[in-house]
């Protein structure tokens, strides 16, 4: 038989081995070898192992912990130098050094009233050694908010410029400026308290124009009252 498949007339291949004369005779056997070596490709439905999904459970979890425990609470205070919230935002909770964040806002003041607070004879009045400065804090608010124009007098001299309002600050920012100008130089007065700042925003809330110094002493026969915060008072 073997003749027949090779042969085809021709000779039997001289020296085939002996195993190949076996698995000529048992192809069953070939069968097996290749069945054994080559395993059949299956679906892909296999389940995932019960390890590597406890391995997943167990990354998340880490991770959402790590993420609380470092994120800072998501607070803008922490992301954002510049931040600085509304005084009854409930984010503020570290309360920043008003005198940094004063000092810092006053960057924005230098320009008129000069760097060492003295500004410009005869059109832009000096902060440091003000009165006006050193008085009362309701008073300075309005001036930050709204602005000033018209005649004021400051340690003896008459300006008669417009200073313009600076609404746009945070509480916070306003209260540290003050806090800032009243406690540098020569200046010895108390800080500010961004709660006053908030209180006078809410009052004048519908107004549009600059203050006048006249007007300025008829608003300050009405104190207004802010409301006690435990908040500690802003350090010096
Ligand atoms: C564009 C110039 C300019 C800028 C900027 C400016 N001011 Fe003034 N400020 C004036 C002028 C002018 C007056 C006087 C207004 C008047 O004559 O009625 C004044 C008045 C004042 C007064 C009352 C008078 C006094 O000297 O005590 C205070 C307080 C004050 N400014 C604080 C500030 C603070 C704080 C800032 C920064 C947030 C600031 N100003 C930014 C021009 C400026």
């Amino acid at each position: 038989m073997s003749e027949r498949i090779l042969g085809r007339g021709s000779q039997p291949v001289k020296g085939s081995s002996e195993a190949e004369e076996k698995l000529r005779a048992e192809p069953s056997e070939l069968v097996a070898a290749v069945t054994r070596e080559m395993s059949e490709p299956t679906d892909g439905l296999a389940p995932t192992p019960v390890g590597l999904v406890l391995f997943f459970f167990v990354l998340a979890g880490w991770a959402g912990y790590y993420l609380s425990s470092n994120s800072g609470g998501f607070n803008a205070n922490t992301y954002d130098e510049h931040y600085a919230g509304r005084a009854n935002s409930p984010e503020v909770q570290t309360p920043q050094d008003p005198m940094v964040l004063g000092r810092r806002t006053f960057n924005m003041c230098a320009q008129c009233h000069q760097e060492n607070g003295l500004g410009l004879a005869g059109t832009y009045p000096p902060l440091s050694g003000s009165e006006i400065v050193l008085g009362d804090p309701q008073t300075l608010a309005r001036i930050l908010l709204h602005g000033l124009h018209g005649d004021v007098t400051v340690a003896g001299a008459v300006y008669n410029g417009e200073m313009p309002g600076w609404d746009r600050l945070s509480d916070i920012q306003i209260a540290s400026v003050l806090t800032y100008i009243r406690g540098t130089w020569t200046n010895n007065g108390s800080p500010v308290d961004p709660a006053l700042i908030t209180a006078i925003r809410d009052q004048t809330a519908t107004r549009t124009q600059a203050w006048t110094w006249a007007e300025l002493r008829e608003a300050a026969k009405t104190p207004v009252s802010i409301p006690i915060t435990n908040a500690p008072p802003p350090s010096k």
